[in-house]
């Protein structure tokens, strides 16, 4: 567990930069925490810097946006805040194209829908900023992590 304190909202982009320098070629990101924490900033943010330029839209109704990336490969950005029951995502793959990289809010409401997290963020309000939290979920998500700490380019590492 990599703990993170990210005093403006600036810091959170750069976490966001961080992590798509260093993601493996495959990956599942899971983003927990509560309304305002921080999870589309850092989702956005992980978009932007791995080339994706046009609108990148809050998935709040959606459930799911997609996103060609320049490099190959797919993101999918789901948040399922308002999702009923996980029934409602038996679509996601059924298309036959998995995305390359999964970032997803409210991952607890898709639960057993999902695939299993390479890397948890916990993302919490603390004072004017946030605290991230990065828990590995596999041994890809250990060595991104592994990648990761080793970084001097992450704001706030403490
Ligand atoms: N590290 C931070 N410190 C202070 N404010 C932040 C930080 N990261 C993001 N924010 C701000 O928090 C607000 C809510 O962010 P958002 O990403 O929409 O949260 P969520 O998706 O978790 O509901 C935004 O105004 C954003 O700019
Ligand atoms: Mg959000």
């Amino acid at each position: 567990m990599m703990s993170l304190l990210l005093p403006d909202a600036s810091a959170t982009d750069a976490l966001g930069a961080a992590l798509a320098r260093t993601r493996p070629a495959r990956a599942v990101v899971h983003l927990h925490g509560d309304l305002g924490a921080g999870k589309s900033t850092l989702a956005r943010a992980l978009l932007r810097a791995l080339g994706v330029s046009g609108a990148i839209r809050s998935p709040t109704y959606t459930l799911v946006e997609r996103y060609p990336l320049p490099d190959g490969g797919e993101a999918w950005h789901l948040d399922l805040y308002r999702i009923a029951d996980a029934g409602e995502l038996e679509f996601l793959g059924l298309d036959g194209d998995e995305p390359t990289l999964w970032l997803v809010e409210w991952p607890e409401r898709g639960a057993g829908a999902l695939p299993k997290a390479d890397l948890v963020v916990e993302l919490a309000i603390e004072g004017s900023g946030r605290r991230a939290g990065l828990v590995p979920g596999t041994p890809a998500g250990e060595g991104w992590v592994r990648t990761l700490s080793a970084e001097h380019g992450v704001a706030g590492h403490s």
